[in-house]
């Protein structure tokens, strides 16, 4: 065997986690596949498909020598022993289970490339988050090829967007499920020796390929849920007069609790959390787990509502219409430090104000091109542009989706002077000085914090 590594997938999860195994396995030669030339071509390019910080750097310096960037998926199997798949599993839009399980077409695809493709042992290496069992599926696809052995191995990624690089560079843990037989222990062994070139052992964590599998979909859950969780609160918050911010710090000192991912915003966002969720319900569906399933799905449920919420508050507060009136969106990722849009909160509730006929000026440092596509074809009065002065030029509102550094350090009297007034700032990730913007003259509302009509002795 050799110690080639290819990746099937070019995305967001194949690209930045191949980019730091180059770097940490100089001795390894990285080939990464794609069926979808345009991104192979971009990551051949100076502009990159992604955008993640450290990660321009990173493919620049190794694409070359041992990273490769190319859509002849064929010879990369064929010269790797060692084969990622990091290809996406959406929610699935059609037919059974449509709107919960995962669509594994692409995955499917892929495993019956790598048996067509084989010229010897390989280790397979499941990088995309699947429903549990799927290694299983894997296994009967390749073994349909009865010249060589294939073991499946379950690696899950536990990265997150927007600090992809130091998350790869620094794991909590590396997790590697494989089947408890000898050849199986062998290939987890194998996965594993390519993570300790910069990770330490102790966080190499191997389990069976089935607590693998659950692991990724119980962690992104548990995620979403502490989100979901928050939200429901800020709500509670804005009846009450409590703050979030302040019942978020006093809480997430408790060490039981812990103070991450207790920020109350617009709702999560990002390829994984919804579609995970689903995925799980769907799952516990099929084991006839009916209150299990109603559990995560109510995950979903806060979620959708928070964005529904922003909307009641943006119109209840600018006397119950917003039609005609040009709304400034600041901030379009799902977060910040990504261009990445998927599912992004900023797509529902955009989506909502142009159904209010609100004409809305969206300004972005990294995800206009995807807020221009995910916008395509929606009726409605939209420009986009880079600069958040002009985007807040003549606007009669400010709403804040995305929490970019830069949407901090903007001069807000400077905005203040060219909106229309009463100038509104819905600031829906609680980033914004709201001390200071007040001050200035802005009709100011954040998330989960106290409304004029809420008082100290409010509630029951
Ligand atoms: N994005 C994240 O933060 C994240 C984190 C952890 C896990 N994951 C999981 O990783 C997987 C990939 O996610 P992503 O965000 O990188 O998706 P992505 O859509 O950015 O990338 C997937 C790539 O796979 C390619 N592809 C599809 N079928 C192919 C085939 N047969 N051959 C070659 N290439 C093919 C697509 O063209 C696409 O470029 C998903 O299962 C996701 O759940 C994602």
């Amino acid at each position: 065997m050799n110690k080639n590594i290819c990746c099937i997938g070019a995305g967001y999860i194949g690209g930045p986690t191949m980019a730091v195994i180059a770097k940490y396995c100089p001795d390894r030669t990285i080939m990464v596949v794609d069926i979808n030339q345009k991104r192979i071509d971009a990551w051949n390019s100076d502009h990159l498909p992604i955008y993640e910080p450290g990660l321009d750097e990173l493919v620049k310096k190794y694409r070359g020598k041992n990273l490769f960037f190319s859509t002849n998926s064929v010879e990369a199997i064929k010269a790797c022993d060692i084969i990622f798949v990091g290809v996406n599993t959406p929610t699935k839009t059609f037919g059974r289970g449509a709107g919960y399980a995962s669509d594994l077409q692409y995955w499917e695809a892929t495993a019956r490339n790598i048996a067509a493709a084989a010229n010897g042992d390989k280790i397979v290496v499941e990088k995309c988050t699947l429903p549990v069992r799927t290694a299983t599926a894997m296994e009967r696809i390749l073994s349909e090829h009865k010249e060589y052995h294939f073991d499946v191995i379950s690696n899950p990624e536990f990265l997150a967007e927007g600090s992809a690089i130091r998350d790869l560079e620094q794991p909590d843990r590396v997790l590697i499920g494989g089947h408890q037989t000898p050849e199986g222990l062998k290939a987890v062994e194998r996965i594993a020796d390519i993570y300790a070139a910069w990770v330490p052992r102790e966080k190499i964590l191997t389990t069976n390929v089935w607590s693998s599998e659950l692991t990724k979909l119980a962690a992104n859950a548990m995620l979403a849920q502490r989100i979901s969780s928050i939200n429901a609160f800020s709500a509670l918050c804005e009846e009450t007069g409590a703050d979030i911010d302040e019942v978020a710090m006093a809480m997430g000192l408790d060490k039981r609790i812990g103070p991450a991912f207790l920020k109350s915003g617009p709702g999560f966002g990002g390829s994984c959390f919804k579609k995970d969720i689903l995925n799980l319900v769907y799952m516990c569906e099929s084991y006839g787990l009916q209150k299990v399933a109603d559990y995560w799905r109510q995950v979903v449920l806060i979620n959708d509502y928070q964005q529904e919420r922003l909307l009641s508050n943006i119109l209840k507060t600018m006397f119950n219409t917003v039609a005609n009136k040009k709304i400034a969106i600041f901030g379009f990722a799902f977060k910040a430090n990504t261009g990445d849009t998927r599912e992004s909160p900023a797509i529902a509730i955009c989506h909502m104000l142009l159904e209010e006929h609100a004409q809305l000026a969206i300004t972005d440092p990294k995800a206009l091109t995807h807020a221009q596509e995910d916008l395509k074809g929606y009726p409605g009065n939209i420009v986009f542009t880079a600069d958040p002065y002009e985007a807040a030029k003549d606007a009669d509102a400010i709403v804040v989706l995305t929490e970019w550094d830069l949407f901090k350090t903007l001069d807000y009297e400077r905005i203040f002077k060219v909106m229309r007034k009463p100038a509104f700032c819905f600031d829906a990730r609680n980033c914004l000085d709201a001390v200071k913007l007040k001050q200035i003259g802005f009709q100011f509302r954040g998330i989960g914090k106290p409304s004029s009509d809420s008082t100290e002795t409010a509630g029951h």
